[in-house]
């Protein structure tokens, strides 16, 4: 986690860095600190958001050429002040910030306690500052070596960005498993943990690799490896404008990117999906498409949302590829000495391309001889880089914390994937493929159909908004949908919330009906409506409050509920992109009508790159 932020060149670095961290607080956001070049490091560090620092130095003198900022979220030490980075050497003249976690740090820390260190936070950062420090100091060497020898010691995940008092136009930063982006000004230069914080002054960037080093000045970039040897920078060329990270005009990001779901669900489909010739384009899947068609089983690797997606691709792969489908949370798979032999296929699904556990869980499998597909949305992210193949989902930047597009642009890109395998494998009907592409190609018009109906989704949220529990059911396609819906209103509105199969329901969590719980039924239109129809009438027995995700013109299960969201008709195979999207707004309106913070949820960051 942790949002990272440097500049060095000719205009003032503070509100270029202020800036950059306000658009990376969906990283984190316990605290915010920079350390400016003015005289000498100057750092200004706090508990809180970027906005409290910013408002809290308001009158100090801020001006400075060359800086870095952070804003966290914390893993060694709690939310406080003197956690907060940047942290400052025992000399005072070195300043790192750091995203990431030194597993070994304590070992370092004892190290450097017996020579005299003292320590004034609970953070792993510090450790790792100072014990560069003491090697700067013992070789008399530059900023750099010390820097290189010391990540030789260093067991664990960093990126890490220093500025010395001695070297005042430089900043020295190192990756491993976490990401940097160095963007390439005229005679100046930006760092970040994603391309938001340079947007407006460059389109040139270079992503860094794990295990290189930069040494960065407002003329100059260097890139080596820790063995010391010069790499060519590859610069590529930014495909993202300034207003796709904005919220043009919304409250809050979540609300601007459910209602930009028509568009990304489109700019997901476009250019792949060919209806009317009955075609799939997907380079990065048809160039594995005999290993797939031939596999035993696919295994899919994901964390949270993304996970619930493999769950629908789970069911949607089996259905129409016949080939047998294990969904794996990440942080589980790659603890347990999977069973992966050379030829398995992996699809590693992920809106950040950086959740630590599914990039470790891929090198595993990877390592095992798999095949790993990516379905990722930041472009150029960890994950797109180490799958061999797969597809981008094209939704455009996702800033608020709970996900919203990426799981739909996610449904999309697993759906396109099933459907060119069955296609290839000969397992789908011609009938039913033709009828499925059209069934896509339709979802986009039919979520915007979803959304005309927010106010009234708005008026159900503030009739349940005070309720202790909910419970969330569906069957089949569905079931994951329910997980997801009980997700997004646990992470935004702090109610809890469960996800079931309507009919486990009977083996426990019916316990928990009573006339206050409301129990939300996604109940649309498929093979087990009938099924889950009689679940509702269960729960009614029972006193709970129906609300339900219904087909349009689905008068019985209307009778049954109490409020009902309704969907347009959809096949059970798409219908998950159409049913979702209701229980995004009520969670939504619920998440606002409680007063909370729903595009900052406490405790929450966007990606989560430690394990
Ligand atoms: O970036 P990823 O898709 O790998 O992230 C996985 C989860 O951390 C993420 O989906 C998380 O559960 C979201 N907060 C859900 O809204």
């Amino acid at each position: 986690m942790c949002g990272i932020v440097g500049y060095t060149g000719p205009r003032e670095a503070y509100p270029i860095i202020i800036k950059g961290l306000k658009r990376l607080e969906y990283r984190g956001y316990d605290s915010t600190g920079v350390a400016l070049q003015n005289g000498g490091v100057k750092v200004y560090k706090k508990k809180g958001k970027v906005a409290e620092l910013e408002e809290a130095i308001v009158g100090k003198n801020l001006h400075a050429h060359v800086g870095i900022g952070h804003t966290r979220w914390a893993t060694h030490g709690e939310p406080s002040d003197r956690n907060a980075h940047p942290h400052q050497s025992s000399s005072g003249k070195l300043a790192m910030i750091h995203n990431g976690i030194i597993e070994n740090y304590s070992q370092l820390k004892n190290e450097l306690i017996k020579k005299g260190y003292v320590f004034h936070s609970d953070t792993d950062t510090e450790v790792l500052l100072n014990f560069i420090e003491e090697i700067k100091t013992n070789n008399s060497c530059t900023l750099e070596e010390a820097v290189r020898i010391a990540l030789k010691r260093v067991v664990g995940a960093y990126v890490i960005l220093l500025v010395d008092a001695d070297d005042p136009e430089t900043i020295i930063a190192a990756r491993k498993g976490s990401p940097l982006v160095i963007g390439i000004g005229k005679g100046e230069h930006f760092l970040g943990s994603d391309a938001s914080p340079m947007l407006e002054y460059t389109k040139e960037v270079v992503y860094v690799n794990d295990y290189e080093l930069a040494i960065v000045r407002p003329d100059e970039l260097i890139l080596k490896n820790l063995g010391n040897e010069k790499l060519t920078p590859y610069v590529q060329k930014l495909d993202l404008e300034l207003a796709a990270i904005e919220k043009g005009g919304y409250e809050h990001f979540m609300l601007k990117e459910i209602f930009e779901q028509p568009q990304t669900i489109y700019d997901c489909l476009r250019g792949r999906l060919d209806a009317s010739n009955g075609t799939i384009t997907m380079s990065g899947i048809q160039q594995y498409a005999d290993q797939i068609v031939k596999a035993s089983r696919i295994v899919i690797i994901a964390c949270g949302t993304s996970w619930h997606a493999g769950l629908v691709a789970e069911y949607i792969i089996e259905e129409l590829c016949r080939i047998n489908v294990e969904v794996e949370y990440a942080s589980e798979f790659r603890y347990r000495n999977p069973v992966i032999t050379k030829g398995d296929v992996i699809i590693a699904i992920s809106q950040s391309g950086e959740t630590a556990d599914t990039l470790v869980a891929i090198e595993t499998a990877k390592a095992k001889g798999a095949i790993i597909l990516g379905v990722v949305n930041v472009v150029g992210s960890s994950i797109a880089r180490i799958s061999h193949g797969g597809a981008y989902t094209h939704a455009g930047p996702e800033i608020g914390v709970a996900s919203t597009k990426a799981f739909t642009g996610q449904l999309a890109v697993l759906t396109m994937i099933a459907l060119k395998i069955a296609y290839i494998k000969g397992s789908i009907s011609h009938e039913r493929y033709m009828h499925l592409l059209n069934e896509l190609q339709e979802i986009p018009e039919k979520v915007a159909w979803v959304l005309k109906n927010s106010e009234h989704i708005k008026k159900i949220a503030e009739k349940y908004k005070d309720a202790r529990d909910f419970l969330y059911l569906g069957r089949g396609y569905n079931f994951p949908v329910a997980l997801e819906g009980a997700l997004k209103l646990k992470e935004i509105s702090y109610i809890h919330a469960e996800g079931y199969p309507a009919a486990e329901m009977k083996h426990g969590p019916i316990a928990l009906v009573d006339d206050s719980l409301p129990v939300v039924f996604i109940a649309t239109r498929d093979a087990y409506h009938e099924k889950i129809v009689s679940n509702m009438q269960e729960i009614k027995a029972r006193k709970g409050r129906v609300i339900s995700v219904i087909t349009e013109g689905d008068e019985h299960s209307t009778s049954l509920s109490e409020d009902v969201m309704i969907i347009p008709e959809a096949d059970e195979i798409v219908a998950p992109m159409l049913s979702v999207v209701p229980l995004q707004l009520l969670a939504y309106y619920i998440g606002v009508a409680k007063g909370q913070d729903v595009d900052k949820p406490r405790n929450l960051a966007k990606s989560v790159t430690v394990e």
